[in-house]
This record gives C-alpha cells, structure tokens and sequence, in this order.
C-alpha cells in the first residue's frame, strides 16, 4: 500500500516541480494514544500506536541553494536559503514544522543541501491524531536522507522544533511514537527514561478513532496552562518532599498523603496525571492478559479523569463516549490527544463494529447536524524511507 501511495507521490513531485525528477519518498506515522493522556510532559507512562495514515515527503537535490517545500495538502509553497534557516523565524503556519526541523538539524551540525520537497498527509489536521509529529518527522528522516542519526535524537530534535518554533510545550509522545511505531503492537513508552516496550494487543478487538470534526480554540492556550499547573502541583510537593522533580515521582499513595498541601487547581490536575500514569501500568497488563473488559474500564475511568479533573473534554467529545459506552460491543472509550475536540478512541468487538459506526455515527448527525469520521486503526510501522 505505502508503495502506491509513493508512486502518486512522485507523479504529484514531478507534476510540481520537474518531470525527469528522481525524489526519494519518507513517510512518518500519526499516532492514536490508548491511554496515558498529559502524562508525557509529567515524565509518566504513554501507550500509542503509531497508525497507517501517514504524512509523506517526497525529496530531491535541486543544486539550488535553496529549501522548497510545496504542500499538496494546503496547496501552498515557501521556499528558504540553505544559509539562512538557521535564522528562520516562525510564521505561524504548517511551514513551521518543516522549517523548525530544519532548523534544528542545522543547529545540531548536519548537513542540509538545497532540495526541493513535496509533502503530502493523510494524517487530519485538527484531529488529536498528531499530524503535526507526522510532519515534523517525515520531514526530518527526509532532510537526513542516508546521513546517520540516532532515532531517539530524530523523535528529540522534532519535539524540540514543535516547542521552540512551532511555540508548543509538549512532551515526547508524538514524535516519539512517529519514529518507534511498530506493526501490530502498541509502544509503552517511559516518557522518563526515554524507554520503551513494545506491548501486543489482544487480537479480537477493533480500534476505532471517531472524529468529531471539531476543535476547540481554546486547546492551545488551555496546553500551556495545564502544563504550568502541573509544575506549581510539583513545586507544592517539593515543600514536602524535594527529591520530587516532576508528577512522575508521585505515586497514587504518596498523592493520597501529600494532596491537601496542594492549591486545589494544581492539585486536581495532579491527581489526573497521578492516577492517569497508574492507568497506563494497569492497562499494559490487561493488554497482556487479553483482559478487554478492564481494557474498557480503564478507558472509561481515564476519559472521566480528562472530563473532570483535567478538565480538556468538550461537549462534542462527552457525547461521543457517552453514546459508544451504551452502544453493543463496546469496551471502551475515551477522548485522545491534547483535548478540546478532535477524536474518541474506541475498544469495539470486530463483529459489532458495523452497528457502532451506524449508530454513533447517526446519533452524532442528529445532536451536532455533521457527520463523524471513523478511522480503523491498526498499528503500523514507524518513521522511514518507502521507496
Ligand atoms: C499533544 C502533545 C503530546 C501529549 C498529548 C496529550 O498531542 O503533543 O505531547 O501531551 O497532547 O497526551
């Protein structure tokens, strides 16, 4: 599949730019997080699978001294002297995640040729799906090319272009996940020690994305601000006990002990990340057990977390999980990804997925007069070159 899809990518590059063209294709992965939401920046556990959606870069020298990059997606082009991406400054747009990875390529001393590239994403923007890491990476195993680096400074430096260029403090999980995907498995990822297992799910289950097509303005502001009250829950604990550097040293015991010292904002946020972490270590060991029934709960039981405590739910997205729990067949749901809208992820038993997709899907029509969009996913292979 990866295959043709390379093919209309070098058909589409050499429609752009030139006909006798010879581009190497990348591609790197979107991601659907099962659970462990807002536990990365807190150095906790997460559990994604990188998907089959993807984002593509196709690449060639153009001798040029020029960096050009054409999306086909936004149909929009931005092209930057070689010399001077490492004084690129942002411009709010899509372009950031492709230059700030330039940037940081440079900056980290490796070798960028003017090239130009066509970049194609089947990854929704928008969708809690992390098109932005999809991005980010494809186009840094892309600017590589056969030059060496190691993966888990590929997974950092695109991180480090999200938060210094692209202006979003995030954790690892996404460009992480891009990069270490692996087929038919999930990734638990040690968002600490830069670690992770690769965890098989249970065969009889289906794993379905349901996109709300919305997305709240309110998400970018609302990241910045829960990570901030993450950090005044640990300066809080630290009075206590100063051996704590992040929520990630708290376990669900000591919370219990030290939680009325906390502010109650903080301390509420803590609890999520706290008990969410937990949720994460319980939920590999259900996966290995093929337990789908405590799978389910733990979905449930981390999506009240997000509705309540953490409070990065919306109504769209309560109405979505509220609806799927009641529905035959399903074990779980929950939202995924930052918040504010964007998709559920589902646990679905193969023979039911049918009636879910109907049912939701004209509940949804009904309430919000638009249609959802669901996604199967299967987890796939990471970032890398396709052709
Ligand atoms: C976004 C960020 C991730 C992570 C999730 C929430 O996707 O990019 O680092 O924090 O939100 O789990």
């Amino acid at each position: 599949m990866a295959l043709l899809r390379a093919e209309t990518i070098v058909a589409a590059f050499r429609d752009r730019f030139r006909p006798e063209a010879k581009p190497e294709v990348y591609r790197a992965p979107g991601r659907v997080n099962l659970i462990g939401e807002h536990t990365d920046y807190n150095l906790g556990y997460v559990f994604p699978i990188a998907l089959e959606m993807a984002c593509y870069v196709a690449i060639a020298p153009s001798g040029s001294g020029m960096l050009r990059g054409y999306s086909k997606d936004f149909d929009a082009e931005f092209s930057i002297p070689v010399d001077s991406i490492r004084d690129a400054q942002p411009r709010r747009d899509w372009t950031d995640y492709v230059i700030g990875v330039a940037r940081e390529l440079v900056k980290d001393n490796i070798r960028i040729e003017g090239a130009d590239m066509l970049i194609h994403s089947e990854v929704p923007v928008g969708s809690g799906l992390s098109s932005s890491a999809a991005l980010e990476v494809a186009t840094a195993v892309a600017l590589l090319g056969s030059q060496d680096l190691k993966r888990l400074e590929i997974a950092l430096l695109a991180q480090r272009a999200e938060i210094q260029f692209a202006g979003v403090p995030c954790g690892i999980m996404d460009q992480y996940t891009a990069v270490f995907g692996k087929e038919g498995a999930a990734i638990q990822i040690d968002c600490k020690s830069l670690e992770h297992e690769y965890v098989p799910l249970p065969p009889d289950v289906a794993i379905i994305a349901v996109n709300s097509m919305v997305k709240h303005e309110l998400g970018a502001s609302a990241y910045h601000q829960r990570v901030k009250e993450c950090g005044a829950a640990v300066e809080a604990i630290q009075a206590i006990d100063a051996d704590v550097k992040s929520l990630r040293d708290v376990s669900p015991e000591f919370f219990v002990e030290v939680q009325e010292r906390i502010p109650a904002i903080p301390r509420q946020r803590a609890r999520h990340v706290v008990y969410e972490t937990q949720r994460v270590l319980d939920f590999a060991k259900a996966a290995r057990a093929q337990d789908l029934h405590e799978m389910g709960k733990l979905f449930v039981a981390s999506h009240r977390s997000m509705q309540y405590d953490y409070e990065i739910s919306c109504e769209e997205i309560d109405f979505l999980v509220d609806t799927a729990i009641k529905l035959p067949g399903v074990y779980g749901s929950r939202m995924t990804g930052g918040g504010f809208g964007g998709c559920t992820v589902n646990l679905v038993a193969p023979g039911s997925v049918a009636e879910f997709g109907s049912r939701l899907g004209a509940a949804y029509q009904e309430r919000y007069g638009k249609r959802p969009a669901f996604y199967d996913c299967r987890p796939a292979a990471g970032a890398g070159r396709v052709s």
